[in-house]
């Protein structure tokens, strides 16, 4: 698992929405899929990188709270700026420990 940190536990995001942490400048999160796994993305604004969830977000869609724009953090998708997509980095699950490779998008691999 070259590249990869240890972020949260299974435990920890038990009945929360998401669990944020940073790597070097940027934020990110790991949020529970419905079908019981987890994802991991960038919250980064991608209009001037605030960090998205500085606020407590409880639904799907986040609003920056610089400029407004829109994004949806289960897709990655920008309601504003469609060009502006949040990415997910590669997860995994060893154990009851989530470790992620925040320095890898697999949006961009495809
Ligand atoms: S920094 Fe997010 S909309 Fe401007």
């Amino acid at each position: 698992m070259e590249g990869f940190i240890k972020v949260a536990t299974v435990g920890e995001l038990k009945g929360k929405p998401y669990k944020t942490f940073r790597f070097l400048t940027k934020s990110f999160a790991v949020f529970p899929e419905a079908s019981g796994g987890f994802y991991a993305m960038e919250v980064n604004c991608k209009h001037q990188n605030a960090n998205l969830l500085a606020t407590p977000c409880k639904g799907e869609i986040v609003e920056c709270s610089r400029h407004g724009w829109k994004f949806n953090l289960r897709t990655g998708e920008c309601l504003t700026q469609p060009w502006a997509r949040l990415r997910r980095i590669p997860i995994q699950i060893v154990g009851d420990e989530i470790w992620v490779c925040p320095t890898r998008f697999l949006d961009s691999e495809a």
